[in-house]
């Protein structure tokens, strides 16, 4: 008789919920801490506030393994202390998430170990950060140390604005603690990319390539978000930039952490700009969101077995499969996002969109006797495969015109700049019609 597994994912948002459909459709036996309401379908989801009742509620359900999926609990020791405890954990330590708890950490190691990344300095004093930002060009970007939810990263026009900014972090502490320090950094032009690897501490295997889309409006305009469109893979990035970004940013990141004793179990996420020569912009310690939901749809093989090498330190052996078609995913967000936005607007046309054949990853939704409503500032994914970029990207914008709520939001360009890579006309036609 097939054992079922049993698996607690931890976190709440689109990125949980493209592992637990990839999971549920493995058969595993999902829990989820504190989900939403697409997870609540095929996940049973509960509030665990603390390790203690995590660990309480593992031992009772007979959960096998644990994993995390937003940084914040892993930069807080999740992984360590339900190690600790004898649980299986997919996650990297506290210690090996200081990749992406510390700017000035991840900064360091790739400067020791010559791994491309943009000139930066670090500084705790306010004077000395902006004698630096007058005396240097180049030193346009201002980054707290610490996590910020993906709001401590300031992109300046100016030297005012970046001295502006200094002054906002270290001496009214906007972001408290999180801006004890802070990293100025050069000013990178390019295109980003997302290059993410399952790690076991020794071997590696990659996360298929996808690209992000950090801007709320289309033509990267206004300001960024945790993500608003991802698609995979990455037809209009040669082999030759792959290769480039394997050979001289993973492989070396992977063995520095190791000649630093840091094991790193877990996934180690590459935020890169081709300047056109792959430099880091940042590393995080766990899977993308809304990468995520463009990559693991195109994931054949099952998830839980890269989970377990990865646990089990198997990874060389593992095989771990991509599909060759495409995936493109638009997140839809609440009007507003992402500074105040109204909560609790019903949503219409989910099934309809799913009928259409796109699969619908929810992130802030709650199910509610009247159906799903809004509860987040990202609300949805909406994701759908293609035989190429271009055909994923155009069923996923149909299923997205199926759905509404008041005040939504979503580019028009998501996968724009691979499509126009591969020639394809009448780009700008299909997504603006009606
Ligand atoms: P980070 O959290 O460090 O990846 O920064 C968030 C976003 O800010 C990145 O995805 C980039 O869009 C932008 N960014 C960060 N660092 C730089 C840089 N050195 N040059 C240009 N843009 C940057
Ligand atoms: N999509 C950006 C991130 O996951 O950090």
């Amino acid at each position: 008789m097939a054992i079922t597994r049993r698996v607690l994912v931890l976190g709440a948002g689109g990125r949980e919920h493209s592992i637990c459909w990839k999971l549920n459709n493995e058969g595993v036996k999902l829990y989820a801490s504190p989900g939403n309401g697409g997870i609540s379908q095929i996940a049973e989801c509960l509030d665990l506030a603390t390790y203690d009742d995590i660990l309480r509620f593992v031992l009772e359900k007979g959960v096998d393994t644990v994993i995390v999926g937003p940084e914040q609990p892993l930069v807080n020791g999740v992984a360590d202390m339900l190690g600790a405890s004898g649980v299986r954990v997919f996650g990297p330590s506290k210690r090996a998430a200081q990749i992406e708890s510390s700017k000035a950490f991840a900064k360091g190691l790739m400067k020791k170990y010559s791994i491309p990344t943009a000139n930066s300095a670090v500084f705790d004093d306010y004077d000395e950060a902006a004698r630096f930002v007058r005396k240097h060009t180049w030193a346009r970007v201002v980054k707290a140390d610490g996590l910020a939810g993906g709001k401590g990263v300031f992109v300046c026009e100016s030297q005012e604005e970046a001295i502006n900014k200094l002054r906002e972090l270290v001496i009214e502490r906007k972001l408290g603690d999180a801006a004890n320090r802070v990293v100025i950094e050069e000013r990178l032009p390019g295109e980003e990319v997302s290059f993410l690897v399952f790690c076991d501490g020794d071997s590696i295997a990659e996360i298929a390539a996808s690209q992000d889309h950090k801007a709320l409006l289309d033509d990267d305009q206004g300001p960024n978000t945790g993500g608003m469109g991802a698609y995979s893979p990455l037809p209009h990035v040669g082999e030759e930039t792959l290769e480039k970004i394997r050979s001289r940013i993973i492989y070396p990141t992977v063995a520095a952490l190791k000649s630093e004793g840091v094991t790193y179990k877990g996934v180690l996420y590459a935020g890169i700009m081709l300047t056109p020569e792959p430099k880091v912009l940042e590393f995080n310690c766990r899977f993308g969101d809304p990468e995520n939901q463009a990559t693991l749809p195109r994931l054949t093989s099952r998830l839980i077995d890269a989970v377990d090498a990865v646990i089990d330190g198997r990874l060389h052996a593992a095989k771990i499969q991509w599909s060759d078609k495409a995936a493109c995913c638009i997140v839809i967000a609440s009007g507003g996002y992402p500074g105040k936005y109204e909560e609790g607007l019903a949503i219409e046309g989910i099934e309809d969109a799913a009928a259409n054949g796109a699969i619908v990853f929810h992130a802030g939704t709650r199910l509610t006797e009247q159906g799903f409503c809004t509860n987040g500032g990202r609300v949805l994914g909406v994701t759908a495969l293609g035989a190429d970029i271009h055909a994923a990207t155009r069923k996923a914008y149909e299923a997205v015109k199926k759905i509404s709520f008041r005040a939504m939001h979503y580019r028009n360009d998501i996968a724009s700049r691979a499509i126009k890579a591969m020639g394809q006309e009448n780009f700008d036609g299909f997504l603006k019609m009606e």
